[in-house]
């Protein structure tokens, strides 16, 4: 039986796997897709763009409310955009990704991306779709009803030695590094830090390939749905 669509929520740390695994996760089921992180970016892309100093928050605060963001929810071809620009392949550059957690870490920012994904979950949902959330505070903030929260983790190295091959051969102790300042970053902020919901299920992907895992995220949902 194919089961009532539900809301899944996947967060972890950066290069746990998450959003190969959440999209695949979102093909295997038919349901949408919402990569959350892709909508900081996209904040902070805009953000670089109108050349605010992201290290000040009041600044950010201030101007993010000028800021429109539209995600689509295809799983198999997700899309993004800044003030109807396409973001997807800018979001992905360095200047953004090391300004993208101060600029999550500003509340402001934070109650309006969630507000926004809200919106997209209640979508999907009043249409009868199941959709995927990938985030960092989508089983905690985002979703907290979702009947299945899932918790990606991978050993530190795991994850730089995945990054640093997409990035396609660039050192990996770097890449490591890069990962670690935004881990803490991200998990020490005050607003909706990176913590594990007490209902998740934890998943460890180190050891596991990408098929593995969403294998094991699609039984859980079955059971759930
Ligand atoms: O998943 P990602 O690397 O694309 O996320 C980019 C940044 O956005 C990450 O450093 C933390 C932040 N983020 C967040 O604060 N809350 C979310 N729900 C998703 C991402």
């Amino acid at each position: 039986t194919v089961g009532t669509p539900i809301v899944i929520a996947i967060d972890g740390p950066s290069g746990s796997g998450k959003s190969s695994t959440s999209r695949g996760v979102a093909s295997a089921l038919g349901y949408d897709y919402l990569d959350t992180g892709a909508m900081y970016r996209a904040m902070t892309w805009a953000l670089l763009q109108r050349g605010v100093d992201v290290e000040d928050a009041d600044a950010v605060a201030v101007a993010a409310d000028d800021v429109s963001i539209r995600v689509g929810t295809d799983p198999q071809a997700p899309t993004i955009q800044a003030d109807g620009t396409d973001v997807a392949g800018p979001i992905r550059q360095d200047e953004v990704t090391t300004a993208v957690s101060p600029v999550s870490a500003v509340p402001h920012v934070r109650e309006l991306l969630v507000r926004a994904q809200r919106e997209v979950i209640a979508t999907s949902s009043g249409a009868g779709r199941g959709i995927v959330v990938e985030g960092r505070d989508i089983g905690t903030v985002v979703a907290p009803d979702a009947p299945l929260k899932v918790y990606l983790v991978a050993d530190t190295a795991a994850r730089a030695a995945r990054r640093a091959a997409e990035l396609g051969g660039v050192d990996a102790s770097l890449t490591e590094a890069s990962l670690t300042r935004r881990d803490t970053i991200d998990s020490t902020r005050t607003a909706s830090p990176l913590v594990q919901a007490d209902d998740a299920v934890v998943v460890d992907s180190t050891h596991l390939t990408l098929d593995e895992v969403i294998e094991h995220i699609v039984g859980l949902a079955r059971e759930r749905s």
